[in-house]
């Protein structure tokens, strides 16, 4: 295989590029006037995620305004149980809003025939983003492919939407293994499925969001954070050697250590992660990506500038890719995000 030349592939690489590669979670989203346009179109969230065009269109915005180093397809970690057949509604102020699978019976409803049919839409707009890099002459952006991880996407299915503690998911987990273990034995395997069908439209790295990893204690961690990462990394290399993954097992905390034996090239640090304590958790020949709080980004000036530039000297010589701890918010003024890429780019 030929060595990548895109920056964000070569810091996954093992490559201490500097400046680092640059991308936002959530890049694509109501901060941005372009973005609220297009969905105020669209009758509901899950209408913008299956349609190619538009999906394709928002994933593009993002890099017009500010030329990340990746562009990441715009879609949901929902839309794997919503393809499962698991119902799916996003309320306005609300978010996701589900059935809540708490039997076998709902576990049995599920069926894993049905999602290669119901993401061919995930997969057209996956090669629809590719043609328009290309075309758009974005050449140094590389395109992340995304599930989110079987824990995380059980708390939603379990719990039926959001929830401060998912306090029922991890009650079922030890009262009922056999069940739990079955959904996220289904989940583990359609998300293996899932996003190898995203390499072959053309995703060039993977993403897998594992946001509520840190509500597990750690025997829980192993078994449903870390054992299904490293089966689902495992049987990605084998069926799409080299593809590059990154793992974001949000407020793991010191079970990083663990994290980084699942195979994964690079692991997303949540906002609370301290780098430098990070960086000697975690092989150097794995990237960290991440941390910086989304609300400096909010907040702008000297305390953004200063938040960053400490990112910055602490992983200086490191493969390192520059992002935020947790998904860009609404309230996020466009001109902030242009400061701190001119800033990351000046490193
Ligand atoms: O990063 C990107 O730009 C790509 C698209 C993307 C979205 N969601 C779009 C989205 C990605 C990678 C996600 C991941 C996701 N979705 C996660 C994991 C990362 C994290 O933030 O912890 C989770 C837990 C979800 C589930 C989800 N989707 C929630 C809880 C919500 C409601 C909260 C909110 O921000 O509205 C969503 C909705 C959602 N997903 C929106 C977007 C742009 C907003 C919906 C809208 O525009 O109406």
């Amino acid at each position: 295989m030929p060595a990548p030349t895109k920056p964000l592939l070569r810091a996954l690489a093992g490559e201490a590029v500097w400046p680092p590669p640059l991308w936002l979670m959530r890049q694509a989203g109501r901060y941005l006037p372009e973005y609220r346009a297009v969905r105020a179109g669209v009758k509901d969230f899950v209408a913008l995620c299956t349609t190619p065009e538009l999906a394709a269109e928002v994933t593009l915005q993002p890099i017009r305004r500010y030329r990340f180093d990746a562009s990441i397809l715009f879609s949901d970690i929902l839309i794997l149980p919503w393809a499962l057949g698991h119902g799916l509604e996003f309320k306005e102020g609300e978010g996701p809003v589900l059935p809540k699978l708490r039997d076998a019976a709902g576990l049995a409803a599920l069926s894993a025939a049905r999602v290669p049919e119901k993401v061919a839409p995930v997969m057209e707009t996956v090669r629809r983003v590719r043609a328009g890099l290309a075309n758009e002459g974005f050449d140094r952006t590389a395109l992340i492919g995304f599930a989110g991880a079987p824990f995380t996407v059980a708390c939603y299915m379990v719990e039926g939407g959001g929830s401060r503690d998912f306090a029922a998911t991890r009650a079922m987990a030890y009262a009922d293994p056999g069940l739990f273990g079955g959904l996220m034995d289904m989940l583990t395997e359609a998300t293996i499925v899932y996003l190898s069908a995203q390499v072959e439209a053309g995703a060039e790295v993977l993403m897998l969001f594992d946001s509520w990893a840190g509500v597990l204690s750690p025997s829980l961690f192993r078994t449903h954070v870390v054992a299904p990462a490293t089966e689902i990394v495992s049987a990605l290399k084998r069926r799409h050697p080299g593809v590059p993954i990154i793992g974001f097992p949000r407020l793991a905390g010191p079970m990083v250590a663990e994290y980084a034996a699942t195979g994964v090239n690079a692991i997303g640090m949540d906002t609370s992660m301290d780098l430098t304590r990070a960086a000697g958790l975690v092989p150097a020949e794995i990237a960290l990506q991440g941390n910086l709080d989304p609300m400096a980004l909010v907040a702008g000036g000297t305390a953004l500038s200063s938040e960053a530039e400490r990112i910055l000297q602490a992983m200086k010589g490191r493969p390192f890719i520059f992002n935020l701890g947790h998904g860009i918010v609404p309230q996020t003024p466009p001109e902030h995000v242009a400061a701190l890429v001119e800033q990351v780019r000046a490193a």
